[in-house]
């Protein structure tokens, strides 16, 4: 039966099917599968065209071919629609597996970074001095030449001022007072403290501290670690005790032997610096044995005069104060020859010296492991 327009017979609705639901099975993705709709039910598609072809049909073509022609659109529209769902689900089941994480995995351990060892010294001799009943205390890098100098007994003209290489800030033009500078030493922090807590007390103040000095043991920016305990009846053997006490704890070793040499320090009186027995033999440093003397603070009773700056009666409270070099101790204790190497930031050696992060030092856990 062909019609006028010569496009339709029952045959061709029945070729159309087979065509386009075999074109449809085989889209393998969206955009494939759009083709072939537009191709059969665009505007120009070929069941949409012998849709209008049906006006131009006689009646008994149209009752016959109409209803076919309808059915098929329907089944092509569900068919695509069925398709285009499958699709989907291969395309997010593709992804499912691509973006799969197993989450029951156990964390691997990440080297991410290391602790300073100036840092782990800093928690170590914290713990330390912590047991002691030592609390820590605190003060500015830029300081004002009073708590720098003037309150610990260093006047304008004294030739301590010179002999510390102090790095001076800037003043704006026109402004005649004394310049603030970067701290010189962590003492400025007993000022600070006993300005502010009074006495008794015990403090240490662990910090960096600046001098303009380079060289394989000096850098201008140095950490130490100030001790301060103030009492009715503090004496030199209590300084001596604490020390001893604290460098068998931090050395991790029996016994230690430190020598007290008789030295000046214009807030201290009398005072004294202190040297630790150690041995060279070997290229290797050992702490507590050999014939070898290092020096590794300065210490003394605290000057009436310091005291006196603070509005400290020195006729009825006295004490001993001490400033360490922490990085000096930290080269020490771990036999890192170059202090210039502490501050180059170079990755090899950070995890070379560095410490894992977690291992928090203790008295009772192990302060290095
Ligand atoms: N402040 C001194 C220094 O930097 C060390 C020190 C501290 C000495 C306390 C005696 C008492 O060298």
């Amino acid at each position: 039966m062909h019609g006028a327009s010569g496009t339709l017979t029952m045959d061709g609705t029945t070729d159309l099917r087979a065509k386009y639901i075999d074109a449809i099975a085989n889209a393998g993705d969206e955009a494939a599968l759009e083709a072939v709709r537009l191709a059969a039910l665009g505007r120009k598609g070929e069941v949409s065209l012998a849709l209008k072809g049906l006006g131009a049909m006689s009646p008994e073509e149209r009752r016959i071919a109409g209803p076919a022609l309808n059915a098929l659109r329907d089944e092509l529209a569900a068919a695509i629609a069925a398709r285009k769902a499958a699709l989907a689900d291969a395309a997010l089941e593709e992804r499912l597996k691509a973006e799969w994480l197993d989450i029951t995995l156990p964390a691997r351990p990440v080297q991410a970074g290391t602790i300073h060892p100036i840092s782990q010294v800093m928690d170590e001799l914290t713990a330390i001095f912590a047991d002691l009943g030592f609390a820590i205390a605190e003060g500015p890098e830029v300081e004002s030449d009073w708590y720098n100098f003037d309150a610990l007994n260093i006047p304008a003209e004294h030739p301590a001022r010179a002999m510390m290489d102090t790095f001076y800030m800037a003043r704006s033009e026109g402004d005649n007072r004394a310049p603030h500078v970067l701290r010189t030493h962590t003492s400025p922090v007993q000022i600070r403290h006993m300005e502010t807590h009074g006495v008794p007390c015990r403090i240490i103040a662990p910090g960096r501290v600046y001098r303009a000095d380079y060289d394989q043991t000096h850098t201008p920016m140095f950490h130490q670690v100030e001790g301060l305990a103030i009492d009715r009846d503090i004496t030199m053997a209590n300084l001596k005790w604490v020390l001893e006490e604290f460098c068998r704890a931090f050395f991790e070793v029996d016994t230690v032997e430190l020598k007290f040499r008789a030295s000046h320090f214009p807030f201290t009186e009398p005072s004294a610096e202190v040297d630790i027995r150690c041995s060279w033999e070997g290229g290797q440093l050992r702490i507590g044995e050999g014939d070898d003397w290092l020096e590794i603070l300065g210490s003394g009773m605290v000057h009436p005069k310091v005291l006196q700056a603070v509005g400290v009666d020195p006729e009825r409270w006295q004490g001993f104060a001490f400033g360490m070099g922490i990085d000096r101790i930290a080269m020490l204790k771990y036999g890192i020859p170059d202090l210039r190497a502490f501050f180059e930031s170079d990755l090899r050696w950070l995890r070379h010296y560095g410490f894992a992060a977690l291992d928090l030092p203790t008295l009772a856990g192990g302060l290095s492991r």
